[in-house]
């Protein structure tokens, strides 16, 4: 019984890699998930902190702003026009910046490291400084 549901385990997380998320307070979560999810729906399903994503992955708010491990940069598909545009709206934004709505799981960024920012820039919170 336990090898039929190991091995249903193994058949299924074929289809699951494993995205390595580090959060601001130095905490680790490695989560797997589905080939084609947006690495911002696994943070948001997991309730991991720093990710707000306000506009629920429209590519419009830059409240998914990640820095990307720099092992891993290179590995990601570019960046579309519409991406680079919104992530002038995070801060702190360096070289290894994405939005993690934008980033689709596939098998080939199984073990992905992603860290996640103290803060995200959001316009209303930041008109009240
Ligand atoms: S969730 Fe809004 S830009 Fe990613």
């Amino acid at each position: 019984m336990i090898v039929n549901g190991l091995r249903n385990y193994a058949k299924l997380k074929g289809n699951m890699p494993t995205i390595n998320f580090i959060l601001a307070d130095g905490t680790e979560h490695a989560i797997d998930g589905e080939v084609g999810t947006p690495v911002m729906y696994l943070a948001k399903r997991n309730e991991l902190s720093g990710i707000l994503a306000e506009c629920g992955g429209m590519c419009c708010c830059a409240t998914c702003h990640v820095h990307i491990d720099p092992r891993w940069i290179s590995k990601l598909p570019k960046m579309e026009d519409d991406e680079q545009e919104t992530l002038e709206f995070a801060e702190g934004v360096d070289d290894m910046s994405r939005l993690s709505c934008q980033i689709k799981i596939t098998d080939e960024i199984d073990g992905l490291i992603v860290h996640v920012p103290e803060f995200q820039y959001f316009p209303a919170a930041k008109n009240e400084r």
